[in-house]
């Protein structure tokens, strides 16, 4: 059995236990608020040394002290017209206290996080002068000041608008990785669909395609993140996913519109289908498959075809993907193509993101390549395998380090490659993630057109790493 690490089950694995931390957490969080806005209530009301008082600042104490066993300190942010803890959104909080979450917008806050070591008497200050009017707090200075004026240490302020930048994309993240999960599903359950009645639900893979090809259009390089997520057991299902991601993304870089994309992604979602139709003991085999077993395999894209062209509504140029994306630019792969000089566009667009992606991930009978290494394997064989102006396209939207690629720099530090710089195919924006000694760093950003400026011509300034070799998953320094 392989037990090499594969990001996916990994990452869904970490997902389930932040959920149940963060389950838990949520429902502290949303105590600790209610406990607070009834002590800036009561407040105003009664003073400090009151029962009423007492109480509830004993409450909102006990509540944090919980809290602590989760975090050292408790962020709580204000993005436009509503509450986050950290980066998750406080829904009914934000409808509960919206009069609130006015006061603290008016009087300047963007933020307030609670620090360990904050005793009763300094909530209870602080929220005196948080009660304090609008005229006299500007008078006096602001918040911020006030609360150093007064020896509070343990309450930080942040100024409007801190939050809204990291926040949206946070959120932008997750739904993006949301949506990859869900048309992860749809294959799954398009493929079960076709191997027991041969039937398929195309309006549900023209509603995949959709929402990704406006992904792709939103953010390209966000999107392309999405497609280095892998999955040993379930091969075909991810690596549809994959191959449909990356061929919208180099086909958005061509002259081609929205009902022409929709075609091509519907034949790249779906390139493999014919697969349901082979043994899983071939699928999955591994070590080299007989002569026999490979004559079997070969036969998947003229099943995909035939498949496809037995559903309505399929386009035929998709169905003519699912057949010709193993035939190769030159004609030499399978099956044999006659009376064409070529395989039609959209197959060659598919054939380069299949190989792409194949190639990037751990199967049976092969590790996987860093993404520098199959690129380089792209474009040795640009004009043979491949399109070759289609490998040139490809390796602009990627770049020689694509996103995902764990990198050493010249200064021995280890990173993630975070974007691409476009026109500079050779020098990306890396996220940093360990000191040259190999120590956790907190992530930064780095321009390794920076670096090179200022290396000697012959330095090698990035070179990828294999995540094994460090134990590490780029995938997880990716938002
Ligand atoms: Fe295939
Ligand atoms: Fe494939």
């Amino acid at each position: 059995m392989d037990t090499r690490p594969q990001n996916w089950e990994n990452h869904r694995k970490r997902e389930t236990l932040d959920y149940f931390r963060s389950k838990g957490l949520l429902e502290r969080v949303r105590e600790l608020l209610k406990d607070f806005f009834a002590v800036k209530k009561n407040l105003l009301i009664y003073p400090p040394h009151h029962e009423i008082c007492l109480d509830c600042v004993s409450r909102f104490m006990s509540s944090f002290r919980e809290y602590l066993r989760y975090g050292e300190s408790l962020s709580l942010r204000i993005v436009g017209e509503e509450f986050f803890f950290e980066e998750r959104l406080l829904a009914r909080e934000s409808v509960l206290y919206y009069p609130l979450l006015q006061e603290l917008r008016s009087k300047g806050v963007g933020g307030v996080n609670f620090l360990a070591g904050l005793e009763a008497g300094e909530l209870v200050d602080f929220l005196r002068l948080l009660n304090l009017g609008e005229e006299e707090i500007d008078s006096r200075g602001g918040l911020a000041k006030l609360l150093e004026d007064n020896g509070i240490t343990h309450v930080i302020l942040d100024p409007p608008g801190t939050w809204e930048e990291k926040i949206s994309r946070v959120r932008e993240a997750e739904s993006a990785r949301e949506e990859y999960f869900e048309a992860v599903d749809v294959i799954r359950e398009l493929s079960e669909q076709v191997l027991h009645d041969r039937r398929l639900s195309v309006s549900k893979a023209n509603r995949v395609v959709g929402m990704m090809l406006n992904r792709v259009g939103e953010n390209r390089s966000a999107v392309l993140g999405l497609a280095t997520l892998k999955s040993y057991d379930e091969y075909t299902t991810f690596h549809s996913v994959n191959v449909l991601i990356l061929s919208l993304a180099l086909a958005s870089m061509l002259p081609l519109d929205r009902n022409a994309l929709m075609i091509l992604g519907t034949g790249a979602l779906l390139h493999d289908l014919g697969k349901v139709t082979i043994p899983k003991s071939i699928l999955g085999k591994r070590g080299p498959l007989t002569a026999a077993e490979w004559e079997e395999m070969k036969r998947h894209p003229v099943r995909g075809a035939d498949i496809l062209l037995a559903q309505p509504g399929v386009h035929p140029l998709s169905v003519l993907v699912a057949y010709e994306h193993h035939a190769r630019y030159d004609l030499s792969g399978y099956p044999k193509l006659n009376g064409v000089e070529r395989p039609s566009l959209f197959s060659r667009i598919v054939q380069l993101a299949d190989v792409y992606d194949a190639m990037t991930t751990v199967r049976p009978y092969q590790d996987a390549r860093t993404p520098d290494h199959a690129i380089r394997v792209l474009v040795k064989e640009k004009g043979t395998a491949f399109d070759p102006l289609l490998v040139k396209v490809f390796v602009d939207m990627m770049g020689l380090y694509p996103v995902g690629t764990l990198v050493r720099l010249c200064t021995g530090e280890l990173g993630v490659v975070y974007e691409q710089v476009e026109g500079d195919a050779t020098s990306p924006r890396v996220k940093i993630i360990r000191d040259p000694e190999g120590r956790e760093v907190e992530p930064r950003i780095v321009e390794v057109a920076r670096l090179r400026e200022k290396a000697s011509p012959d330095e090698e300034v990035i070179s990828s790493v294999r995540p094994e070799q460090v134990g590490l998953d780029p995938l997880d320094y990716l938002d």
